[in-house]
């Protein structure tokens, strides 16, 4: 492996739940040894490092969100010794691994809270929070807002109510207790021994409860947090900690401290307003938050991603944005879950290529380390019918075989049915075939990939300036360091159009169109001059000054 201690600005991710990716043991459910064999898939791709979903003992009613043993893998995943073959063999391909970690809360099946819910005298009883009234902390939202209706529950055996949260059967853990803030300590060494690279931390905000506050934010929670990664900075060196606090750019901003706190956070205010601005075909709303999400300490970084396993969350937007979003993404109620849509990314753009190219294009040059979600390399599609957030979960889809290749199990058999609807039919959609096809989404997001490798620095680390222009479709912007520059200028309507930029300080250069290495002419006293197809955008690089040795097309 390189030891490059920047490697997560650099890097981009690919995010992947254990039993969805490959079936080895043909149980229908994907194991770490099915990973590991599709590991030169990931390799090819391009992939850097992989976030595993959680893949601990767990009862499975949030998808292993809800841990019942810390130290253990969840059977069907395989064996601990499975686990530290699937991570040598990432590391011998220059792949890192992170994963989950949740913090916040627990499942009710863990022993810490059978034993707590014992007897008010247990000695586990102060891990968890306890009230004799459901109305502590009143005025806390509620994040599961279709299937909670309070953040307390009762327990009939000690007769109090329990905090939580997010599910019910997640009793959340009581982090002014200092035995559970070491005991979180041990479990993370106990992980980054085994050779993991880091944590997605999840749920971040909500560790500590005040009583006249949101209970999210918290000074004490940021504190705990810096204390980790002083830890891990001693101990783990070169490890990493990724924060998904779904917040406010202010508040989110903070999870990385003065760099001394999280190396990396979720860009969840961008996240909505890339698609904000495609449906308003208006490039403000990117601007504006962008604007508002920089500068961060230079050893820290946003992830950007466009989807993941969750519904695309709504609930850090105005009320006039959501509604622009449900408008344009989840005409149907099914689409809808909580505050936010279960869509995946090829159906929430109606299957259109050039706006998915658009995005990726988007989310690989702006500011931010991207993470890739499963699939969405491919194009899969999503099955809204499923329950909760299954619909975006369902098995990667690898040939036109039998289970679209996932497993050789009969598919009653599978965790979840394969995605069968014309439009996305695995038998179309896979990887074997868009691996033959010169022009499919996986051979361009491949290529994509090496194209950003090549400029990987420049768009993990440089700073971002915007292009003063008339035209509100177009979104124009500078990436710059040191003496590199790239200019990326993308059409957000669904119509082609033009832009007129002033580059005076580009004056002379001839810029080369980064993907395809195009030449364009030189940059002079007139305004530069692009018309472009609907959803088109280019990469320009501008750091050659001159390359006259390349030949032009009318040379
Ligand atoms: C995860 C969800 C999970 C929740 C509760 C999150 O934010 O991403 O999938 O349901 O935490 O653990």
């Amino acid at each position: 492996m390189d030891n490059n201690p920047l490697w997560y600005r650099d890097a981009v991710f690919y995010e992947v739940p254990v039993k969805s990716f490959f079936d080895s043991t043909n149980d229908g459910t994907g194991d770490f040894n099915g990973l590991r064999m599709k590991l030169p898939y990931l390799h090819d791709l391009g992939v850097d490092a992989i976030w595993l979903l959680p893949f601990y003992k767990s009862p499975l009613k949030d998808d292993g969100y809800d841990i019942a043993d810390y130290y253990s893998i969840q059977p069907e995943y395989g064996t601990l010794d499975d686990f530290k073959g699937f991570i040598s063999e990432a590391h011998a391909l220059n792949i890192r691994v992170v994963a989950d970690l949740v913090l916040n809360h627990v499942s009710d099946q863990n022993q810490w809270f059978q034993d707590a819910k014992k007897s008010r005298d247990s000695p586990k009883r102060d891990w968890f929070v306890w009230s004799d009234s459901d109305a502590k902390y009143s005025g806390v939202r509620i994040i599961f807002i279709d299937s909670e209706i309070s953040n307390w529950t009762w327990e009939p055996n000690t007769k109090q109510y329990y905090w939580h949260r997010f599910y019910s059967h997640q009793p959340d853990l009581n982090y002014d207790n200092p035995e559970v803030r070491e005991e979180m300590k041990n479990v993370i060494r106990y992980w980054l021994r085994l050779g993991l690279d880091g944590f997605r931390c999840d749920a971040v905000p909500y560790l500590f409860e005040r009583e006249g506050t949101s209970c999210e934010n918290l000074p004490e929670t940021h504190e705990y947090f810096k204390e980790i990664r002083k830890m891990m900075d001693e101990e783990f060196p070169g490890t990493i900690l990724l924060a998904e606090a779904n917040q406010w750019p202010s508040d989110a901003k903070q999870y990385f401290g003065k760099g001394d706190e999280f190396h990396m956070a979720f860009n969840f205010p961008l996240m909505p307003r890339i698609f904000i601005s495609l449906a308003r075909e208006n490039s403000f709303p990117l601007i504006n938050i962008i604007s508002q999400t920089l500068p961060i300490p230079d050893n820290c970084d946003w992830a950007i991603f466009l989807r993941n396993h969750d519904e695309l969350t709504l609930e850090m937007v105005t009320d006039e944005e959501r509604d622009i979003m449900y408008n344009e993404y989840a005409k149907l109620p099914k689409m809808r879950l909580n505050l936010g849509i279960r869509r995946r990314l090829a159906p929430l753009v109606d299957n259109d290529r050039a706006t998915m190219e658009l995005l990726n294009a988007l989310m690989f040059s702006l500011p931010g380390t991207p993470i890739i979600y499963y699939g969405d390399e491919i194009g899969m599609g999503d099955n809204v019918y499923l329950g909760d957030r299954n619909g975006v979960r369902t098995p990667m889809q690898w040939s036109y075989d039998r289970n679209a290749g996932f497993s050789t199990a009969d598919n009653e058999q599978l965790y979840s049915p394969v995605v069968t609807n014309p439009n996305y039919h695995y038998e179309s959609v896979n990887v074997e075939s868009e691996l033959r096809s010169g022009s499919s989404l996986l051979n361009w997001m491949k290529k994509m990939l090496r194209v950003r490798k090549n400029y990987s620095e420049l768009l993990g680390r440089g700073g971002i300036r915007f292009i003063d222009q008339k035209n509100r479709r177009v979104l124009t912007y500078v990436r710059e360091y040191k003496d590199q520059r790239m200019l990326c200028i993308f059409n957000l309507s669904r119509r082609p159009t033009y832009v007129e930029l002033n580059l005076p300080e580009f004056r002379g250069l001839k810029p080369l169109e980064a993907i395809t290495k195009s030449p364009f002419p030189r940059i002079g006293d007139l305004p530069y001059f692009f018309t472009l197809p609907p959803r088109g955008f280019f990469w320009l690089n501008l750091t050659v000054p001159d390359h006259e040795d390349e030949k032009d097309f009318d040379d």
